[in-house]
């Protein structure tokens, strides 16, 4: 049966009334969306400031085919907005974090040294993890305490990160800067002809506020979990930050670049464009079985894309903006390149690039119904799993270890579901199969009303892990669900 959005409105329990139609989107009555919180400082000037990259975190040693990390999270006092000072919680006491460049099947293990007054957690995002390394979010750090976690990497290429995952304050806490980016590489996407070395930018995207001191801001209930009245649909910031800065600038050649694209935003979704041609590459789970041009890229909280751009096809002294086509005034504006020199080129993008393997839904043991919807919890109202709120003791699934599952997700209003420990492929959006070859993904946004269909097969650990909703307001207010590999 093809589930109409009606159909997955009745699951919910909404009848048609509850549902305002509106010319070009829909609502569901009532239900919370995202709220812009307006800073006090003037908004920055665009393009003023060039792109961070952020360094190349280095091994404190290396041993037993091992790389060893520290990453001491601690306050710091940075320049985000020209002329202003932001005190900041940083990795290394760096927003973002330093980059951890790792390789596939070789043992990363990173040392958390909490140097904050709050409790933390690390997690990999999109990595096929251990259920004692993948930062369960009551699997804390204290403050002055630290933590190895181990990261085997048994697991392609692929661009993922790293952020905070304290139970019901994930939220402040990423929003105060504790995030950073985590490449996978491997021997497979070595052999590509694609660009690399300064010509492979990790761009992480994300909004924030700020106070007119250059605080940032976070509509926090000063120690307890949760946000002020309207913000429970999810905080938005009205500056947008590329690798830490402002609608920065980066200097390009006319040559291909590969963008590394990551939404790590709390609660905003972007539609990147460039006005020009994109060829993407890979997907949160690694490449793409063969390139496709795209004009625009959706992503949401916690997805990530990797793009070429070959901006040859431009002028020296041309720009070319990185726009948000989902975002209104300023902040429909990402960054923008300039092109301003020419530099020999020898990248390509291969017609081929890797093997996705389709996962068969005909091989899966089980269908699990999985609903995302608003609803009261502890007297007020939350965001709920199945119409339950978080609980770390309570496992919603048991898959097997081995075994390929198919989970129906459903939504009442938009929610990007992030799976941990394996990635998965979408079979169907309401109803409909995507476009295109199978591709990995570890996040699939659910637009309002919308059933989707993933298979995955849960491999390599037994243990605890968890789904929720990368919308950090959505996940903090309870919208996750522990499950059990057994
Ligand atoms: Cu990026 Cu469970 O999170
Ligand atoms: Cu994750
Ligand atoms: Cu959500």
């Amino acid at each position: 049966m093809t589930p109409t959005r009606r159909d997955a409105l009745r699951l919910l329990g909404l009848g048609a009334v509850a549902v305002a139609a509106v010319p070009g989107c829909s609502l569901v009555a009532g239900t919370p969306q995202p709220q812009l919180l307006a800073g006090a400082a003037p908004l920055p000037k665009p393009y003023a400031v060039p792109l961070p990259v952020p360094e190349i975190a280095k091994p404190v040693r290396s041993a037993g085919g091992a790389d060893f990390y520290e990453l001491a999270e601690r306050a710091a006092e940075v320049e985000l907005v020209p002329g202003l000072r932001t005190q900041i919680w940083g990795y290394g006491g760096q927003f973002p974090g330093p980059t951890i460049q790792a390789r596939s099947g070789r043992r990363t293990v990173v040392k958390l040294i909490n140097q904050l007054g709050q409790p933390t957690v690390l997690h990999l995002h999109g990595g096929h993890t251990p259920p004692e390394s993948d930062g369960f979010p009551t699997d804390l750090v204290a403050p002055g305490a630290s933590r190895e976690y181990v990261f085997p990497l048994e697991q392609r290429a692929a661009t993922l990160w790293y952020h905070d995952h304290r139970m019901d304050f994930t939220g402040p806490q990423v929003w105060r800067g504790l995030a950073g980016m985590f490449l996978v590489r491997d021997a497979e996407e070595e052999a590509l002809p694609l660009p690399a070395g300064e010509r492979d930018v990790p761009l992480l995207i994300c909004d924030r506020s700020f106070a007119a001191d250059g605080a940032l801001l976070y509509p926090a209930l000063s120690d307890r979990p949760g946000v002020q009245e309207g913000y429970m649909g999810g905080v938005l910031g009205d500056v947008i930050l590329v690798n830490g800065a402002p609608w920065p600038e980066l200097r390009v050649a006319r040559a291909r670049y590969r963008l590394r694209l990551c939404n790590g935003s709390n609660a905003r979704a972007y539609e990147l464009t460039t006005g020009g041609p994109m060829v993407q590459i890979g997907s949160d789970g690694g490449l793409l079985s063969a390139p496709r041009r795209v004009r625009q890229i959706r992503l949401s909280p916690g997805e990530r894309a990797d793009v070429v751009v070959d901006f040859s096809a431009y002028k020296l002294g041309q720009y070319v903006e990185l726009r948000n086509l989902a975002g209104e005034g300023a902040q429909a504006r990402v960054m923008r390149f300039a092109v301003d020199r020419d530099e020999p080129d020898d990248s390509t993008v291969p017609a081929r690039l890797s093997t996705v393997e389709a996962l068969d839904p005909g091989k899966a043991t089980v269908t699990r119904d999985f609903e995302f919807s608003s609803g009261s919890m502890h007297g007020g109202t939350g965001w709920l799993i199945n119409g339950r709120p978080f609980d770390p003791k309570r496992m919603e699934a048991r898959p097997k270890l081995g075994d390929i599952e198919v989970w129906r997700l459903t939504s009442d209003v938009a929610h990007p579901v992030h799976l941990h420990l394996d990635h998965f492929q979408v079979l169907s959006v309401n109803g409909e199969r995507p476009a295109g070859p199978p591709e990995w993904k570890d996040t699939v946004e659910l637009r309002d009303a919308q059933t989707v269909e993933i298979v995955t097969r849960f491999t390599d650990y037994r243990g605890r892990y968890v789904l929720h909703c990368h919308n950090l307001e959505h996940e903090d207010m309870a919208m996750m669900a522990g499950f059990e590999v057994v």
